[in-house]
């Protein structure tokens, strides 16, 4: 069945209270909401966060909202992808009820000035490239648990640092939502699903994969013993400094093994640490992750 589609918050506030009273006198009990915020451009990432908040949630909530809040100036705010009719096939197909998608305007009203900001685990690594970024998401995000108020939400892990700063966020302020890290969906080559994805040329495409390519040899070089982490890094940088044509593409942002808390650098590697990398692809900002261990 379609979802619900709101294009205001009054309007959302409506349906959901519609649709949980519905739900709790069919159940005899509260329901358990579930949420997974998005940006449209919805993928097989997505549907894996929908399919589980399906399997979990009583009451199904999407959002699709491209935040002008966390774009800096001169990204790629105007040209990324808007698909709102496909992404509510999407919705449909996995049992959303309630979409909201409203216009900037109605989410940042004239005179809107809060931010949410979280100084330790937003400045490093996406952050320190995109300054403000993760304010803005920190910001929306909250804005929408109020609104959603949500038992579980649900993040993909392939934006790691952004679902480590919103556990943050929600564990610093109480929030009563459990946020939920999803595994990455991968194509079968590898190259981590991204709405960006679509901004890469053929060629581009091709070279894509070697991002994933470097951290499962990090990985590997890492499970037959090699435990020091700048040799892992230097590893991961030789393999993405050349291409199969000899042509060097990749500009790497960072390349980093981390706390998979803190997500401080540390000197020696152990299981459960976690690879993060981004690096640029022509014009094509990307970025992945893997966790040491087996
Ligand atoms: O990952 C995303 O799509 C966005 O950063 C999010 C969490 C929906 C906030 O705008």
């Amino acid at each position: 069945m379609t979802p619900e589609l709101a294009r205001s918050i009054s309007q959302f506030r409506g349906l959901r209270r519609e649709i949980v009273l519905g739900r709790s006198a069919g159940l005899g009990r509260r329901p358990r909401i579930g949420f997974v915020p998005t940006m449209g451009a919805l993928h097989e990432g997505h549907a894996s966060l929908l399919a589980q908040m399906r399997e979990d949630c009583d009451v199904r909530i999407a959002s699709i909202f491209v935040n002008p809040l966390q774009f800096a100036a001169g990204e790629d705010l105007d040209r990324y992808p808007r698909t709102l009719e496909a992404d509510l096939e999407l919705c449909a197909a996995q049992g959303v009820e309630l979409v909201l998608a409203p216009e900037p305007a109605e989410m940042y009203p004239a005179g809107f000035q809060t931010r949410v900001q979280l100084p330790g685990l937003a400045q490093r690594w996406c952050g320190a490239s995109r300054p403000g970024h993760f304010d803005g998401v920190a910001t929306v995000v909250l804005k929408l648990f109020e609104l959603v108020q949500p038992d579980l939400a649900y993040l993909g892990r392939k934006d790691y640092q952004q679902l480590r700063i919103i556990q943050q966020m929600a564990a610093d302020l109480s929030l009563q939502t459990e946020v939920i890290g999803c595994p990455i969906v991968r194509e079968a080559d590898g190259l981590a699903l991204s709405s960006r994805n679509s901004y890469l040329s053929e060629d581009e495409r091709a070279a894509a994969p070697q991002l994933s390519r470097a951290l499962e040899e990090m990985r590997a070089h890492f499970l037959s013993g090699e435990k020091d982490s700048a040799r892992l890094i230097a590893d991961g940088l030789h393999k993405l400094s050349w291409t199969e044509g000899g042509n060097p593409r990749w500009q790497v942002d960072y390349l980093a093994i981390v706390d998979p808390l803190s997500l401080e650098p540390v000197a020696t590697a152990s299981e459960g640490d976690v690879l993060l990398a981004a690096a640029w692809l022509g014009r094509t900002r990307l970025i992945d992750n893997m966790e040491l261990g087996a």
